[in-house]
């Protein structure tokens, strides 16, 4: 079975699709969320680029990974409040069964109350952030050259590997027993 075109999270925002159901996932990630932010502005603040890329690897389709794009381009706000914050460049990533749309429908409204937030907050113009999806398999090749300067990934780089590793084990006994 080819795993990547098959395996996906429940699309959509009924009851039972991903959106949700994932508020463990989101509990977890709070729990080293300090750890993230305080690395993504290490990053930021070692190459000071004028348009950051960031990257989440198994996005998924609910709004955590909106929130935590949200604290995220929050974080470096601060972190440049006597100079212009860089533009925010953000690829969501998941396998291409992932329901982008589910995301993508919820884009404008979160655009709208992220810019109005940083308003309030920086009483000045604030800096674009572009969020693209980016569907394929972090296992392979996703991004052109120097194009990120954070990678982010929560609650996913286990999913496919465990898959892998009793497909790999499976194989070695097979092999094994001929
Ligand atoms: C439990 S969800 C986590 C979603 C989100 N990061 C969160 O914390 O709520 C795991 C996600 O990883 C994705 N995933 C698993 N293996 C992947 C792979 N090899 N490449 C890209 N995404 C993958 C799944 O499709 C799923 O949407």
């Amino acid at each position: 079975m080819d795993v990547e075109k098959v395996f996906h999270m429940n699309g959509g925002h009924g009851e039972q699709s991903y959106a949700q159901n994932s508020h463990l996932q989101k509990k977890a990630s709070d729990m080293v969320k300090h750890i993230t932010l305080k690395s993504l502005a290490e990053a930021y603040i070692s190459t000071e680029p004028e348009s950051l890329g960031i990257a989440d690897l198994g996005c998924s389709s609910g709004k955590n990974t909106l929130s935590t794009i949200r604290e995220m381009v929050e974080v470096i706000d601060k972190t440049t409040s006597n100079t212009p914050p860089p533009e925010y460049r953000v690829y969501l990533n998941d396998l291409p069964t992932n329901d982008f749309n589910a995301l993508f429908k919820i884009l404008p409204e979160f655009y709208e109350e992220l810019n109005s937030e940083r308003h309030i907050r920086c009483q000045k113009q604030v800096s674009s952030v572009f969020i693209a999806g980016c569907p394929g398999t972090f296992y392979g090749r996703l991004f052109p050259n120097k194009c990120l300067h954070f990678i982010y990934s929560a609650n996913s780089l286990h999913w496919l590997s465990r898959v892998s590793a009793v497909g790999s084990i499976a194989s070695h006994k097979n092999t094994s027993r001929t």
